[in-house]
């Protein structure tokens, strides 16, 4: 791995600020200043050195991805562009997202290599809260929001689980559910004769969408939001 995102993946600073780092001189590789960004480094072996503090390689990534509606929550399609595509990672970190959005949901979703995390937030024993930013077709009476809150059917085996609505505006609202089912909301909504017309994921257990990220933007989760997301 290049010496300059060994340090992004840490965290240490953008791609351009630790290019500058280490032209300053204060990152050391076994010992040995190294003044080039791109010098190669063995990331699980090397001793890398910064302003004094040693750094060490974090075998789990953890990424918030702003997603842009048109592109798939895999990891491969042979038609449409995906996710991973998307982020300016490492390759062979098998990176893959933690459950999926609609190819015409935007929003939040998070891309990290720890199977363990991922099977856990996405176990229906552990299904974290999730809510959704909806444009939707027409007004929700107060017969509709109660139905969503208590549970709606959407053709499965069993209705939905209470769910949480706020209502923003006539055409817009926020949706608070903590299963994952296939197209739940827009099928929640299609339940109550209504329809979604934009949906956003703004809210996935303890982490809000960073809203300084445009669609197609992601970033590295900081250490409080990976101790959130284990905690949760
Ligand atoms: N519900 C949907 O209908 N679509 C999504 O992408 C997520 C939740």
């Amino acid at each position: 791995m290049r010496l300059d995102r060994f340090l992004c993946e840490l965290n240490i600073g953008t791609r351009s600020q630790v290019k500058e780092y280490i032209r300053q001189g204060i990152v050391s590789v076994n010992g040995q200043i190294v003044k080039a960004p791109d010098c190669k480094i063995a990331e699980e072996t090397d001793r890398i050195v910064f302003k004094g503090e040693e750094l060490f390689y974090r075998q789990f990534v953890y990424y918030m991805l702003n997603k842009p509606k048109g592109v798939v929550s895999a990891t491969k399609d042979n038609t449409a562009d995906t996710v991973l595509g998307l982020l300016d990672a490492p390759t062979g970190k098998n990176l893959f997202p933690v459950g999926r959005l609609d190819k015409d949901t935007e929003g939040l979703l998070l891309i990290t290599n720890d199977g363990a995390l991922s099977h856990r937030l996405l176990s229906p024993k552990n299904h974290v809260d999730k809510t959704y930013l909806a444009e939707i077709r027409a007004p929700l009476s107060c017969e509709d929001i109660q139905a969503l809150e208590t549970g709606v059917d959407i053709g499965d085996d069993k209705l939905t689980a209470p769910a949480k609505v706020k209502v923003l505006s006539d055409r817009q609202i926020t949706l608070t559910i903590h299963e994952g089912r296939f197209h739940q909301v827009k099928r929640m909504l299609q339940a109550v004769d209504n329809e979604v017309l934009s949906l956003k994921r703004i809210r996935f257990g303890p982490l809000f969408l960073d809203e300084s990220l445009a669609p197609g933007e992601s970033r590295l989760l900081t250490t409080q939001e990976v101790a959130l997301l284990h905690e949760s």
